[in-house]
């Protein structure tokens, strides 16, 4: 007979290829730890209730510590029959402490609320120890970036043609508010995650009235989920968390094809250091932008992720099915490729060198035609009227093939319209362009600073 926790009602055996398409020890491994610590307030509870001994709790908890170290030191050895994390610990403390004691730690639970407890606790863990402190990291390396740079003027793009003068660090700020939205986000999830499902057994509830508040305690949960039947088959937390991410690399992606195109030799804008950069293994002179290519490229599979799992989640019955297992491949390397994705985003960003010459070459005065549009709006003219007039400007610079509209005569400035005047040339500024624009979110020196100012207060 096989020696499987579930095997008593069993007489044959189990396919081989069946024990292998079943078995998820191979990557809930990495949640040892919550699974451990589920057990210990576990078994604390079942304390409570006299259903075993402090003595009994004693050397589970010794045994548990016992197993913990395996984990971490790598010596843990997982053997046949470990279908999962939880089988393959509660297997492990038998040998330890001995079956007649260990045997009692399952007493009212269930690995379906001891799944869900893990999974909760293990996004929470790595969400606030990782991808969020990350994140601000992030933030703030762009925060620094934009305040040392607030001189540095560049084009800004519509359509990816030029269209207005802005200023680079107003670029920069632009992907901060992104990333501070999601930073926002991710605190909010991370509270809606943070309610504990321990205690609600296979799906109908706790048959020893085990105190569930103590147990969220315990974990440093925030509430209990009140309906048993979904606290053991909610995965909401686990399409919001891939959701997010989805969202987060399609702000990096876009991030990520700025700075590519900034940095081709055609624009010129931006240098990616060596250390974020590859080479070809034909041409010699290449200097590639791989990371911001991943950056850009990663965002499919994690929406891919999202997609997957909504698809495994939306037809299944209520409360644990089998198909929910599917919820860790794709969750694991979600976080994981956001994780290292942050960290890539926050390397290149720091190290990147950019060139200002550049970007002020790459101003045209025709990107002054609004300003035109606005000198003549000061002077009571229609905006209507006046975006005409400035465009038949740059069509007749166009048409005399003078290198902008600030090359026309004060003559033609009057023959297309008679209200110009003498001081029509002092609009052909690109710096008194951009700190026109000093209304709240605009691209003028204060209202830059004012909105780094906001960013760096949100961290
Ligand atoms: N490995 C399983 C999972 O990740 C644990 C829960 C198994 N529950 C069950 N009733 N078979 O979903």
């Amino acid at each position: 007979k096989e020696n499987k926790l579930w095997g008593g009602r069993f007489k044959g055996t189990t396919d081989p290829l069946m024990n292998l398409y079943n078995s998820s020890i191979s990557y809930d491994s990495k949640m040892f730890k919550e699974d451990l610590e589920g057990t210990r307030i576990y078994t604390q509870g079942l304390q409570k209730l006299n259903l075993i001994t402090v003595q009994e709790l004693e050397a589970i908890d010794t045994g548990l510590t016992a197993i913990e170290k395996e984990w971490v030191e790598g010596t843990f050895k997982i053997v046949e029959n470990d279908e999962d994390i939880h089988t393959a610990n509660e297997r492990r403390l038998g040998e330890i402490i001995g079956k007649e004691i260990s045997g009692k730690v399952h007493t009212g639970r269930s690995r379906n609320d001891q799944v869900a407890t893990d999974m909760r606790l293990y996004c929470f863990n790595n969400l606030n120890q990782k991808i969020i402190p990350f994140l601000k990291d992030l933030i703030q390396a762009i925060i620094e970036r934009a305040e040392n740079e607030i001189d540095v003027l560049m084009p800004g793009y519509t359509h990816l043609q030029r269209a207005q003068p802005i200023r680079w660090s107003h670029w920069l700020s632009s992907y901060a508010t992104y990333f501070s939205e999601d930073l926002e986000r991710l605190q909010q999830l991370t509270q809606r995650l943070n309610k504990s499902p321990l205690g609600a057994g296979a799906l109908a509830g706790h048959p020893y009235g085990i105190d569930r508040e103590f147990l969220a305690q315990g974990l440093n949960f925030n509430d209990v989920i009140g309906n048993s039947l979904v606290a053991v088959s909610d995965r909401d937390f686990v399409v919001e968390i891939m959701f997010w991410s989805s969202l987060f690399m399609n702000h990096i992606s876009r991030f990520a094809e700025d700075l590519i195109i900034y940095s081709t030799a055609e624009f010129g804008f931006v240098q990616l250091a060596d250390a974020y950069s590859t080479g070809s293994s034909l041409m010699p002179q290449k200097k590639n932008p791989d990371s911001l290519e991943l950056l850009r490229g990663k965002s499919g599979r994690i929406f891919g992720n999202m997609a997957g799992f909504m698809m495994s989640l939306k037809g299944i019955p209520s409360t644990y099915n089998k198909d929910m297992q599917e919820d860790k491949e794709p969750l694991f390397d979600s976080l994981l490729s956001v994780e290292h994705s942050i960290l890539i985003a926050t390397g290149v960003i720091s190290t990147l060198a950019i060139k200002p010459e550049n970007m002020f070459k790459a101003l045209t005065m025709d990107m002054l035609a609004t300003d035109l549009a606005d000198y003549l709006v000061k002077k009571g003219v229609p905006f209507r009227e006046t975006h005409h007039i400035s465009g038949e400007c740059v069509a007749l610079a166009e048409t005399l093939k003078l290198s902008g509209i600030d090359q026309l005569s004060m003559e033609q400035f009057k023959k297309i319209d008679d209200r110009f005047t003498e001081d029509v040339f002092e609009i052909f500024d690109f710096e008194q362009s951009v700190e026109h624009r000093s209304a709240i979110g605009g691209t003028a020196k204060k209202a830059v600073l004012a909105q780094l100012a906001k960013l760096q207060a949100n961290l």
